[in-house]
């Protein structure tokens, strides 16, 4: 299958990096408006660029669209133009199937995924949402492309800005500067900081994610009652962690619904 990239930024590099490790037989293709990304994007992945744009819509069978939210419009009139059936599908955050479709009187049939860039190490989870009139079999090819470098869940697309919000490893990358942070401050080497930090947060959460443990079992298991885990998780929410981390998500979600206007 022809897979062509439009935008050859950030999450198209870290996709084709997971696609590079599974050995992906698919053609791979990335057009994107800058000469000296599609030439380090073909050094680094081995795979075949192009600078015309309708050129290599022309020859996609599944084109995967990974520009900007507020560029997707652009690229939008190019791809009305299309008159034989096509698959797309969009990682753009925020942006409904329905400003995807509503611009096109075409045949192009659309779907939506959200990864992340640790898909880069096989790792990454998607998740993927469907119009209702999409067949199994193209659903199957979308599945199967984010199946390449980790499991993929399908949700409504009701829920795919929560979804997005949720699901950034810019969560974990932040907490764990933060840890490491106060670590330093309470008197850790930088090095060591980060050790134990991301050793606190990485083995806590495989714990729970390979066991049958529920959270709160090992929550409780972890902090002694009146000890040090337990003085400092409860000095941290009295701080306001939790108010935090529920205004952060709010605000993500905000911006989430700025995208589909
Ligand atoms: N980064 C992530 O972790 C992540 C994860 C999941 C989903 N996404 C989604 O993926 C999309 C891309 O994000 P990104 O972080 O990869 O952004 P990015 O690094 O800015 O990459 C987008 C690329 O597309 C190019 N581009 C924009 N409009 C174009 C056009 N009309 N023709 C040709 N090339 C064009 C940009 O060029 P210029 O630099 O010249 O504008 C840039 O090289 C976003 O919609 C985002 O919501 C990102």
């Amino acid at each position: 299958m022809n897979v062509v990239f439009l935008g050859g930024g950030r999450i198209t590099s870290a996709i084709l990096a997971g696609l590079h490790l599974a050995k992906t037989k698919h053609h791979l293709v990335v057009h994107d408006r800058s000469a000296k990304k599609l030439r380090a994007l073909k050094k680094l992945y081995a795979i075949a660029v192009e600078p015309d744009l309708e050129r290599a819509i022309a020859n996609a069978d599944l084109l995967l669209i990974a520009v900007r939210p507020n560029s997707v419009v652009d690229l939008l009139r190019v791809i009305g133009k299309v008159n034989r059936p096509l698959l797309a599908v969009s990682v753009a955050a925020g942006v409904p199937l329905r400003t995807l479709t509503k611009a096109l009187d075409t045949p192009v049939r659309w779907a939506r995924a959200m990864p992340s860039p640790v898909c880069r190490n096989g790792r990454g989870l998607t998740a993927v949402t469907f119009p209702r009139s999409l067949p199994k079999k193209e659903r199957r090819r979308v599945r199967n492309l984010f199946a390449s470098f980790g499991p993929v869940v399908e949700i409504p697309e009701s829920r795919f800005d929560a979804f997005t919000v949720t699901y950034s490893c810019s969560h974990g990358y932040h907490a764990l500067a933060t840890l490491a942070q106060a670590a330093q401050k309470a008197g850790l080497d930088r090095k060591t900081a980060l050790l134990a930090s991301a050793h606190a947060l990485a083995d806590g959460i495989v714990a729970w994610r390979e066991g049958n443990d529920p959270l709160a079992a090992l929550l409780e298991e972890a902090a002694t009652p009146g000890g040090i885990a337990a003085t400092t998780a409860a000095a941290m929410e009295a701080a306001g962690y939790r108010r935090a981390v529920r205004k952060g998500v709010a605000a993500g979600l905000r911006r989430a619904r700025a995208n589909a206007r």
